[in-house]
């Protein structure tokens, strides 16, 4: 047996696993401090309502015969389908049911979608990336093309002629400098993909933290997307699904290559790989597509923007250089002094116990950069935003 030897190309371990690890450490050794975690863009507010009772449904269905399921079909319930569908049409996309894939998180996906392409395409990944893009091109064994991005584009490069992506990862609200696509700028690299034959991921898991009109939410707003594009999104930072899990997928019809159906290809690897996400999870998931469920949701958003704006208060009183937090809930900052990331990384979690995230764990170009996440309670990012200031004033 030959193991797979791509494994040999990854960095030792995962980024979040990383800062779990130190922040670990770092607790042993001070058992009595408290840390202000605003690292990884994990939730703290709890589930919605509407959710938690749909929950509760579904599971005395399960208990009885007359409701009970079994297997689900694997791509998704065909309500939850059409409730996703119809979600879309609200901003003027148009979705067939079976063009839409129910999933159990964006994370997952992002790595499983990969068997659509063959070994030889290369990855285009725009850094600072979510670094799941690059490990898990590389756990596929294929070759990995940065384009670095930067505070000259504001972190949104646009495409040109000369790059040679097959397969393109695009993030808007960008994970994790929190910088978003406007139409233009996506239509461009629709435009490019279409030009090449290649195809673009787009990870939209941050799409509800819009709250600019005028923006994108998903790429298929852009004429010529479908021919090109497959969406992924996730409802773990939308409705705190983080531990409970479930996402969608979009795969367009109309997105063909070499006379074969991405979509049809799709089916027929859930259909193998996958029993589909289970009942329970399907049934809570339904419940934010509800309006009562969209109106929930959009509660616990506000909480987090409101987090961002105590950080980016903090920010400008400092005087220190950042983006996104307006239409995300990352907040892309420059390190005070030149300092390298995982030296701040240290700095902040010795002097006041703020665990961030260090840019260069997304790519080498993060380097001088640092992440806040703004999914913390808001007594804590009140509390980090005043020991920032404290600190660095
Ligand atoms: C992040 O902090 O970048 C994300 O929470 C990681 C993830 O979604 O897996």
């Amino acid at each position: 047996m030959k193991p797979n030897t791509h494994y040999a190309n990854l960095k030792d371990s995962y980024l979040f696993f990383n800062i779990a690890q130190k922040t670990k450490a770092y607790l042993e050794a001070h058992p009595d401090q408290r840390l202000l975690r605003m690292g990884i863009g994990d939730v703290s507010l709890p589930l919605s309502d509407v959710v938690i009772q749909a929950l509760h449904e579904a599971v005395e269905d399960q208990g009885k015969k007359d409701t009970f399921h079994g297997y689900m079909p694997e791509c998704g319930d065909p309500a939850l389908r059409t409730a996703i569908a119809a979600y879309y049409k609200k901003r003027g996309v148009i979705l067939e049911d079976d063009e839409v894939f129910v999933s159990s998180g964006a994370s997952d996906e992002l790595g499983d979608i990969l068997d659509l392409f063959d070994r030889e395409n290369t990855a285009l990944v725009i850094e600072p990336a979510y670094p799941a893009y690059v490990d898990a091109s590389l756990i596929a064994g294929r070759k990995v093309i940065h384009l670095p991005a930067g505070k000259e584009n504001g972190f949104l490069p646009e495409p040109s002629d000369d790059l040679a992506g097959d397969i393109i990862y695009l993030c808007s609200p960008n994970n994790p400098t929190g910088a978003v696509y406007s139409h233009g700028q996506l239509k461009a690299w629709v435009d490019y993909a279409n030009r090449h034959d290649s195809v673009i991921l787009f990870d939209a898991a941050y799409e509800a933290f819009i709250g600019d009109e005028n923006l994108p939410h998903s790429i298929f707003e852009i004429e010529g997307a479908k021919k090109c594009a497959i969406e992924i999104c996730s409802l773990s930072k939308t409705a705190g699904f983080t531990g409970t899990r479930m996402g969608y997928t979009v795969v367009p019809k109309d997105l063909v290559r070499e006379g074969m159906s991405l979509n049809a290809m799709w089916v027929r690897n859930r259909t193998t790989k996958t029993n589909g996400v289970s009942y329970i999870i399907q049934k809570g998931g339904a419940a934010i597509f509800t309006d009562r469920g969209q109106d929930q949701i959009r509660e616990n958003i506000k909480v987090y923007k409101n987090n961002a704006k105590m950080l980016m208060e903090a920010l400008d009183r400092l005087g220190i250089w950042y983006c996104g937090g307006k239409n995300s809930p990352y907040i892309w900052m420059e390190c005070p002094n030149r300092m390298d990331s995982w030296s701040f990384f240290d700095y902040l979690l010795k002097e006041i116990q703020v665990v961030g995230t260090p840019g260069e764990g997304f790519g080498a170009c993060g380097e001088g950069y640092f992440r806040f996440s703004t999914f913390g309670s808001p007594e804590d990012t009140r509390e980090a935003a005043k020991r920032l200031v404290d600190l660095l004033g």
